[in-house]
């Protein structure tokens, strides 16, 4: 087990601002995570997080941040011959598991490919992009309870997966780490095209039945054109959820704003947030140290030594103007801790 005192987290989040933890702990694997929550922890308070790539530091964290050192993935029995089971711990990185499966020839990830974040974390957020989502593909999910110390196991299907959101989100926030999660791939490559921007870019480049290689390498691109690169430019991915309104709202907007892109979901209409904001003006702006990036509305950035208080208030401010112009509330999809 990795345990240092005073840690400084500001390489801990994609934001890279700067925060405190009164201690950070690695685990290299379940015994020496149930050892510390048994022996050491002694009820102080535990936050457990993956690369801090979808959450915000506005203050310093009293009590243990928590990381996992489980890397390994393994390849379980399947009954099935056209599946494939992976047992992949918590602290791989997301897109290795991605490349790796693809290399393999084993699919159903592909459309995830280049989200920043590991394994554990990805399915308590529920990563999606692209028309996929990593929930569809979970089979299990291994734990350990962060006050008893307990491991369990639970089914995917009762984890409450839905956009951007999973139980582990709700009514059981912060008790437990994910330590395992078991994915169900395809040895059968169908690629998943339902995405228009996706489907676009393929036919862009002439691709009519692309391989998923390709399909890997055209979501990177689509990636790497929108989304600023934490090194370069902190961010956190997509800042805003995109909101879902009542077909009633929404047709009464349409007629103020008659090229409103919309998508039908069940419940209503989904729009993108990202185009409220840049309606609002939001794009490109700058408050304090820290801005909406210029080439993706949806997107909060760190221009420079901004602190978490500083994003926070140019999101309220975004959130603010958005709800006054459309009457619409804009949710922060990225945790605040
Ligand atoms: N748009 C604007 N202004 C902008 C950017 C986009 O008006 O500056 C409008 C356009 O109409 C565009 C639409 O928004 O067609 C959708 O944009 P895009 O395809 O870039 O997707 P998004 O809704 O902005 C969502 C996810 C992303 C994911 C992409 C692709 C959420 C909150 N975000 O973004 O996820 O990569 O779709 O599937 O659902 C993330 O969660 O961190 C993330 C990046």
């Amino acid at each position: 087990m990795f345990s240092i005192y005073h840690y400084n987290l500001l390489h801990r989040n994609t934001f890279g601002v700067e925060a405190w933890a009164d201690r950070f702990v690695e685990y290299a694997n379940e015994e020496e995570l149930v050892m510390f929550v048994k022996t050491e922890c002694k009820g102080q308070p535990l936050l457990h997080i993956g690369c801090g790539s979808n959450l915000l530091f506005c203050s310093d964290v009293s009590g243990t941040v928590l990381h996992s050192g489980i890397r390994d993935i393994e390849q379980l029995p399947c009954d099935d011959a056209e599946m494939v089971r992976l047992r992949v711990g918590g602290g791989v990185i997301w897109d290795e598991l991605v490349s790796f499966c693809v290399k393999n020839g084993w699919y159903g990830l592909e459309n995830l490919s280049l989200i920043p974040g590991e394994v554990g974390a990805a399915a308590v957020q529920n990563i999606g992009a692209y028309g996929s989502e990593v929930g569809d593909r979970i089979e299990q999910v291994g734990l350990i309870n962060l006050q008893s110390g307990d491991s369990l196991t639970v089914p995917g299907d009762t984890c409450q997966y839905a956009y951007r959101y999973s139980r582990f989100k709700g009514e059981w926030r912060g008790q437990y780490a994910v330590t395992r999660v078991t994915l169900r791939l395809s040895r059968t490559f169908e690629p998943d095209l339902s995405y228009g921007a996706l489907a676009d870019a393929l036919q862009q480049r002439g691709i009519g039945n692309p391989t998923a290689q390709q399909l890997r390498q055209i979501v990177i691109e689509l990636r790497q054109s929108k989304l600023p690169a934490p090194e370069v430019l902190g961010n956190a991915g997509s800042f805003f959820m995109n909101p879902v309104i009542s077909r009633e709202t929404f047709e009464e907007l349409q007629t103020r704003y008659p090229r409103m892109p919309h998508f039908s979901v069940p419940g209503g209409e989904k729009i993108p947030a990202a185009w409220l904001i840049e309606q609002a003006g939001w794009k490109g702006r700058t408050l304090k140290n820290a801005g909406v990036y210029d080439k993706q509305a949806l997107v909060l950035v760190n221009r420079g030594g901004a602190t978490g208080k500083d994003i926070v208030e140019l999101s309220e401010a975004v959130r603010a103007d958005v709800k006054r112009l459309f009457g619409i509330q804009i949710e922060p999809e990225v945790n605040f801790i």
